[in-house]
């Protein structure tokens, strides 16, 4: 009974197989792995450092474009090279995402760095570009200063323990963007803040469950697992955490009672962008993850370089004491972070060797030219930042914050440097940044966001130095 639908459908599947393999017969060109080698990365039980390491072993393996058919019928390209970067990232064509990032939407919400929709978008983009602006940014960097002061007497009380220096800055980091966001001060709230970080840690367990055995990535089988319990109520608790204040904060501001300053905050100006109320909660939720996790990030790896390294240390250190000091009670304020250049370069190195984001994703629009060949429209491209970061370098594996000082930076080929993406796509925080800067940024990097992780780090060399 089932034998001729079976055989047709078999029979279709093997057609349409054909067709495809037809229809990117251009990409033969490119080298890639094996179906085996594939066939292995798909069904091996594997750890998440594995499937890291499979994507950049790729790079060093076939170069700098490498044809992938890890979808059935659609293949990628990874890429890793500067030149080739620049046709699809800095196009404003080629602004459609697609890959793994999509899986954190239940959880994330669906703001800017995930959205698919187009031309809302690009609307939410612009207003997102004008809300960031100078004076929102250099007026919040007193936020940054206090919540500096907390994780340094957080730090205080923790002297001479062991403690998990990754969860304090993670808390640190929550504090921060929340408080940016909301203008609430959630420091205090220990059981909350413990229970939304627990179900932070929890959903992305599963999520790289998820990436390091590509069949759950399929909603369906997913769906039949354990753990697909466990990623929806992860998702509502994350929801309900941003959602309670936001709807507070909203409720306040219509009666005029929320007792805070005239100055206008984030949601302020979100609702006088007339963003919907739904389009508020999914950004302000994505935001939460993406400005808090990145940062939290970047400055655990830059601290875990500086304790190997006594040396950078007393640099910091010295810099810090040059421009502020030794009195204990003097923050350093806006201005003072901009000095201090050799910070900036920990900052950027550490982004270099470790960037928080190591792979991101375009689905190509139109046909496009990579590596002299014409690729056709309908593929993806999985863009390597880490390979990039290590390609381009000397002694890539050594933590050198001198290839940033300014005499050297000339050294650093076009587009091999891109924590922050490039392009339309990029990080926000990076217009913030060139609009922000008077000097000249010489990188695709993001001042506010590097002062932010400096605030901190300084705080913690000068917290170990002083005490
Ligand atoms: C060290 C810290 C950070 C790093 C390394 C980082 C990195 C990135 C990268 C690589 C992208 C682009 C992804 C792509 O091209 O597909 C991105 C996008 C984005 N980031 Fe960041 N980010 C950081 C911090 C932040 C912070 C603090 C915020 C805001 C509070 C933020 C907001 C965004 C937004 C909204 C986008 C999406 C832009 C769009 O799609 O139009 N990021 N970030």
């Amino acid at each position: 009974m089932f034998v001729i639908p079976f055989t047709l459908l078999l029979f279709i599947t093997i057609l349409y197989y054909f067709y495809q393999v037809n229809k990117y017969k251009v990409l033969d060109d490119y080298p890639g792995p094996t179906p085996l080698e594939l066939i292995k990365f798909m069904l091996l039980p594997k750890s998440t450092t594995d499937t890291y390491e499979f994507f950049v072993s790729l790079s060093k393996k076939y170069g700098p474009v490498v044809k992938i058919w890890i979808k059935p019928f659609r293949p990628s390209l990874l890429v890793s090279d500067g030149k080739f970067v620049k046709n699809i990232l800095l196009s404003k064509e080629h602004v459609n995402k697609t890959g793994y990032f999509g899986l954190l939407r239940t959880f994330v919400g669906d703001g800017l760095p995930l959205m698919s929709d187009i031309s809302l978008w690009r609307q939410e983009r612009k207003t997102f570009s004008h809300v960031f602006n100078n004076q929102f940014i250099i007026d919040y960097i007193s936020t940054f200063k206090t919540h500096a002061i907390k994780l340094s007497e957080a730090i205080n009380e923790n002297l001479n323990k062991p403690v998990d220096l990754q969860v304090l800055i993670l808390r640190h980091g929550l504090n921060i963007v929340y408080d940016l966001l909301l203008n609430e001060d959630i420091s205090k709230q220990d059981d909350r803040v413990n229970r939304y970080m627990k179900s932070l840690r929890t959903f992305f367990g599963v999520y790289y469950d998820r990436i390091n055995s590509p069949l759950k990535m399929i909603d369906s089988i997913f769906k039949l697992t354990e753990n697909y319990k466990i990623w929806t109520n992860t998702s509502i608790e994350s929801k309900k955490f941003i959602e309670s204040t936001l709807k507070q904060v909203i409720e306040l501001k219509k009666n005029n009672t929320s007792g805070k300053s005239d100055r206008k905050d984030f949601v302020d100006l979100l609702l006088e962008s007339n963003l919907s109320y739904d389009r508020i909660l999914e950004n302000i939720r994505t935001l939460a993850v993406a400005g808090s996790d990145t940062v939290s990030a970047s400055s655990g790896f830059a601290l875990y370089e500086l304790a190997k390294k006594p040396e950078l240390q007393e640099k910091i250190y010295q810099e810090y004491i040059s421009i502020l000091g030794t009195d204990k009670n003097v923050c350093a304020e806006f201005r003072d972070i901009q000095q201090m250049t050799f910070t900036e370069c920990v900052i950027k190195e550490s982004l270099r060797l470790y960037p928080p984001v190591p792979f991101i994703f375009r689905a190509l629009f139109n046909s496009t030219e990579i590596g002299g060949k014409i690729v056709p429209g309908d593929i993806d491209i999985i863009f390597s930042i880490i390979d990039s970061h290590y390609s381009n370098f000397d002694d890539p594996a050594e933590f050198k914050p001198e290839r940033f000082l300014p005499e050297n930076a000339s050294n650093i080929p076009a587009n091999a440097y891109f924590p922050f993406s490039l392009g339309p796509r990029d990080c926000i925080g990076k217009i913030v940044a060139i609009k922000l800067s008077n000097r000249n940024f010489y990188l695709a990097t993001s001042s506010e966001i590097i002062q932010c992780i400096q605030s901190m780090i300084i705080k913690l060399i000068y917290v170990v130095k002083l005490f």
